[in-house]
């Protein structure tokens, strides 16, 4: 029977000292699962060692933890897998390191507590349908293709992996987050409900909402279901922006207009563009510019200092808006082709952009 060490975070708040390692060594086929690795240990060697579980099969969202720093299901995850990435990951005999689940407090070892950040949430999100009129005698109706937008989010488990990754909670915790604000799509997209622009308007006007995703895709890679919670807070903020025309107060929805609209031109993102675009839409060669767009530009004086201290603006060509180069040799006409196939068929599109932050070649 194979061999294989855990290295778990273990955190005991009745002993009255910070957390600590410990490692355990279990024996079970490499086809069976971390949880089950950590339920031997707990049976055979220490069983004050806490953890959550109930399906054991991926369905009930209870066993979410950090496995070599990923966010994910202790159940879903073959402990030979697990084995092999370590190995990958430190190159030798090195242990599986099993920690709780970030951006949440830990009750004790590897239990969090899930509702302060993350049922909090989803009760922000008012996870219920909001119908009008009267309920129907019987079932509401509705055609089965109506509901197949919100089908991937309905997938959801609860389990919180998605919270766990998700960088911009690291930064501010009162994000609303990738769960909660998928669940906000489930009932968005649901053709039942009759308070879609409100749901929408709430979202987009938090400054803690739909706009405060950086777009790092940590959740979709974290999800064990395949809900890809960053698409769904892409799709809330398409609605809100594109089909029903909210401006927020965040300047959220401008800012990515801009970026979409100056990667078209010119492949790449112009950083000072975007900022003044952001701040003072339609600023851009006036002689005479309107009061109100001057006060704007000055009021993003705060995000060009944070621009230029990450190095985002750091060179000239960063900080002057309009001379970033466009791409060379109809690398730029093959962008303009993707923006025009995304148009026609509606298709929704990711943009990874690279190359902006060294010496890497520029290109999205
Ligand atoms: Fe239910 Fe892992 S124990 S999802």
């Amino acid at each position: 029977m194979p061999e294989y060490t855990l290295k778990i975070r273990r955190y005991q708040p009745e002993s009255r000292e910070g957390p600590f390692w410990e490692e355990f060594q279990v024996e079970l086929e490499d086809s069976l699962s971390v949880l089950d690795g950590i339920l031997q240990a707990k049976d055979r060697d220490d069983g004050s060692l806490a953890v959550r579980c109930s399906c054991r099969a991926a369905i009930c969202g209870s066993c979410g933890v950090k496995i070599n720093g990923q966010s994910t299901l202790a159940c879903k995850t073959q402990i030979g897998h697990a084995d092999a990435a370590a190995n990958r990951r430190n190159g030798g005999s090195n242990p599986i390191v099993v920690e709780p689940m970030a951006n949440m407090p830990v009750v004790k070892d590897l239990v969090t507590d899930m509702e302060s950040t993350h049922w909090t949430k989803i009760r922000r999100v008012t996870p219920w349908l909001l119908p009008a009129g009267d309920p129907p005698e019987r079932e509401y109706i509705v055609e089965p293709e109506s509901m197949i937008d919100i089908t991937q989010s309905m997938a959801c488990i609860q389990c919180g992996a998605c919270v766990s990754a998700c960088l911009s909670m690291e930064v501010d915790p009162d994000f609303i987050g990738p769960a909660a604000l998928a669940k906000a799509y489930r009932f968005v997209g649901d053709p039942r409900d009759a308070e879609t622009k409100e749901r929408l308007n709430d979202l987009a006007q938090d400054p803690h909402g739909i706009y405060d995703c950086t777009h790092c895709f940590a959740c979709i890679d974290a999800c064990p279901k395949g809900v890809a919670p960053m698409d769904q807070i892409m799709r809330l903020r398409r609605a809100a922006g594109h089909d029903h025309d909210i401006d927020d107060a965040n300047n959220g929805r401008r800012h990515e207009m801009a970026a979409v609209k100056i990667i078209e031109q010119k492949g790449t993102l112009d950083e000072a563009l975007n900022l003044q675009e952001t701040y003072a839409p339609g600023i851009k060669g006036k002689l005479k510019p309107p009061r109100g767009a001057m006060k704007a530009l000055l009021q993003s004086i705060p995000t060009a200092i944070r621009g230029l201290r990450t190095g985002k603006m750091r060179s000239l060509p960063k900080l002057i808006p309009g001379i970033h180069a466009k791409l060379p040799d109809g690398a730029q006409d093959e962008v303009k082709a993707i923006y025009r196939h995304a148009e026609e068929h509606r298709t929704e599109l990711n943009l990874y952009i690279k190359g902006e932050g060294g010496d890497e070649e520029e290109g999205t």
